[in-house]
């Protein structure tokens, strides 16, 4: 399984993502992205079928602000 959180301190909200992968971003009205499936806490399972476009997302982040790991990431913190 993968999980996800955007960290935002990086963002510089470019929209990438929400376009690359709109089942798992969505952006704030200030264009930061979030996870929308755990509202950024890191700890939602990525459904399967959407990991191709996780990893795309992933690869097309300018700031590398998405973080993508193997277990659910820590409270308030952008670590696995
Ligand atoms: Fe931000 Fe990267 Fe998405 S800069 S809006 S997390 S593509």
């Amino acid at each position: 399984a993968k999980y996800s959180i955007v960290d935002q301190d990086t963002c510089i909200a470019c929209g990438a993502c929400s376009e690359t992968a709109p089942d798992i971003f969505d952006h704030n009205d200030s264009g930061f992205s979030f996870v929308k499936l755990d509202d950024n806490q890191g700890t939602a399972e990525i459904p399967d079928d959407l990991e191709y476009d996780l990893e795309d997302a992933c690869d097309g982040c300018p700031t590398e602000s998405i973080k993508v790991a193997d277990t659910p990431f820590k409270k308030d913190s952008v670590e696995a």
